[in-house]
């Protein structure tokens, strides 16, 4: 479960100042497997980074299966698995090492070590193992860091844009793997700019803008809202988006 209530983040001060999150309430439910989109700089990454703990909110309270993550930081993090957007690595280590490093980190059990290989065996990693990560190509490094974050079987996955760069059985492999976790009662959160993954995948979507949530529905509810009949929900998006960029009054 992750529950969001009024968090707000301001970047800068004076002419630099952006609000890139302003307000934002939402809730998450435990099995649900949620979509975040929206516009270049609409403060999706801000969100996950305050949800993740590696930024703090200016404003507001963050709860995660009942754990306060503002005052509970380490006990939040340890049910978290986390991707960044562009993952960061000890580069001079192997795969293999990385990915022990990581399991020693959040003491998975010696019998949970062969996750290692059972997930590197799904994302098509074997081969690549025993290789420094810095010879890796972006997808091959975008896959260790999946595997990385679903060491530890965390209650709460979050994904910031984990589709990009990979192939299309890798791509077609992780989205299986979230979908699963979601059916073990398990939470994924995940920020994507491909709505058709977002349309077929999720059971909610958010839809943020400017720092504002302008929506959080079902797909199929965004697609027949009040004057829509099915339209995709690549034209829902656009047509919010664009709306919000039309100054009030
Ligand atoms: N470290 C920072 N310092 C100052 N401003 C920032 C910083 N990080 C983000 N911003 C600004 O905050 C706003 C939200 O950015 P954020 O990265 O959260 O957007 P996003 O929705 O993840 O965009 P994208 O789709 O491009 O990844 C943008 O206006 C951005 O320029
Ligand atoms: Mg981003």
């Amino acid at each position: 479960m992750i529950s969001l209530k009024n968090v707000s983040k301001t970047y800068g001060k004076g002419k630099t100042r952006v609000e890139a999150v302003k307000n934002l309430k939402l809730e998450v439910k435990k099995g649900e497997l949620f979509g975040f989109l929206g516009p270049n700089g609409a403060g999706k990454t801000t969100t996950i980074k305050m949800i993740v703990g590696l930024l703090k909110p200016d404003n507001g309270g963050i709860v995660l299966n009942n754990i306060d993550a503002l005052k509970q930081r380490i006990k939040a993090k340890s049910i978290i698995g986390y991707v960044p957007d562009e993952p960061l690595f000890y580069d001079n280590m192997t795969g293999y090492k990385f990915l022990t490093f990581i399991a020693d980190v959040y003491n998975v059990e010696l019998s949970g070590r062969k996750r290692i290989d059972e997930l590197a065996e799904l994302f098509e990693l074997t081969a690549a193992l025993p290789d420094p990560i810095s010879s890796y190509s972006h997808g091959i490094q975008q896959k260790t860091a999946l595997i990385a974050a679903m060491l530890h079987s965390p209650e709460i996955l979050i994904l910031d844009e984990p589709i990009v760069g990979l192939d299309p059985k890798a791509a077609f492999n992780l989205k299986e793997k979230m979908r699963n976790y979601c059916r073990e009662g398990k939470t994924v959160f995940f920020s994507t700019h491909v709505m058709e993954v977002a349309e077929h995948l999720c059971d909610r979507v958010g839809i943020i803008n400017r720092g504002e949530l302008i929506a959080a529905a079902p797909p199929g509810e965004l697609k027949n809202s009040p004057g829509k009949t099915n339209s995709s929900l690549e034209q829902i998006f656009l047509e919010m988006t664009n709306e919000a960029d039309i100054p009030a009054g």
